[in-house]
């Protein structure tokens, strides 16, 4: 049967990464939030392989744990901006290779990641296989996904705009949904942030160990988030349960290993190690 491509998705991106300024959307603290329980000393002297890297925005974080090698895959031209952020660094012994992730085949790397990636493919578990079969032996392997759990307010509110606006040029989506809906985004998690008192009522309040995450950022932060959101053709919120099947399925994971944290009240991330 012909392997149907996430081009749609990956070009849609590509439009979000390639119109950003140079440089990393992401602070080091984020990275680092996103990537515990690991750090440093699990990646250090290692080779490092990110499926799904868009500009290298974590890649470029990545260089200062000092991996062995790094290597960087997406299906989208966005791998023009990775290499372009890559080569502003001091790390020399990387490449980023334009291919699906899916079908990405290698001799295995000592950690395999993918962030904010497998929700946008039109198969995510085929994305969960591609983590593990490119994972050496005894190797680590690291995702974050966006979850079922905590995000009915988006799943209602923001999903059906995003099916209207993923079809619109990228600019019109930027400039005219992504911006204005961005302002009441950003009011709110500078309001959360900001007002020690809500912490007392955050059971009510949508959202708000997320807001408290990103009301550390500025407004063009929420802007990218929110044209993320809404320029993708495809979205998955996964559940805890998905994961965990995917999880137990493989026989070539260290059940013993694996870990699924629920991150800022409205994400997974997971993994583990190969045997
Ligand atoms: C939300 S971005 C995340 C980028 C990066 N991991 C980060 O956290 O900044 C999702 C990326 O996955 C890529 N992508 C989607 N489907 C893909 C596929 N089948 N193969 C490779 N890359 C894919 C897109 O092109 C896009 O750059």
């Amino acid at each position: 049967m012909k392997k149907v491509l996430d081009t749609n998705t990956a070009d849609a991106f590509a439009s979000s990464w390639n119109n950003l300024p140079t440089g990393s959307v992401y602070t080091f603290e984020q990275f680092e939030d996103w990537f515990a329980p690991l750090k440093q000393t699990d990646i250090q002297s290692k080779s490092v392989l990110e499926l799904g890297c868009g500009n290298g925005s974590l890649l470029t974080h990545m260089t200062q744990w000092n991996p062995s090698t790094i290597t960087g895959v997406d299906l989208g031209d966005s791998v023009l901006s990775c290499k372009k952020n890559m080569n502003l660094t001091n790390f020399e012994n990387f490449q980023v290779l334009q291919h699906d992730l899916t079908s990405f085949e290698s001799d295995g790397y000592d950690l395999v990641y993918s962030i904010g990636v497998l929700h946008h493919l039109k198969k995510p578990k085929e994305g969960f296989d591609a983590l593990i079969k490119n994972t050496k032996n005894g190797g680590r392997f690291h995702g974050w996904v966006y979850a079922k759990e905590g995000n009915k307010l988006i799943i209602y509110t923001v999903e059906p705009i995003r099916k209207i606006a993923s079809k619109l040029p990228w600019w019109l989506t930027k400039y005219f949904i992504a911006t204005p809906l961005a302002i009441p985004f950003y009011g709110y998690g500078k309001l959360i942030k900001t007002i020690p008192f809500l912490k007392k009522i955050k059971t009510n309040l949508p959202l708000y160990d997320y807001m408290i995450w990103i009301g550390e950022r500025g407004f063009s932060f929420f802007r990218h988030v929110a044209f993320d959101q809404l320029v993708t053709p495809q979205t998955t919120y996964l559940s805890k349960n998905e994961i965990l099947a995917w999880l137990g399925s493989n026989h070539s994971i260290n059940q013993e290993s694996t870990y699924i944290i629920f991150r800022n009240g409205n994400s997974w991330k997971f993994g583990g190690k190969k045997v």
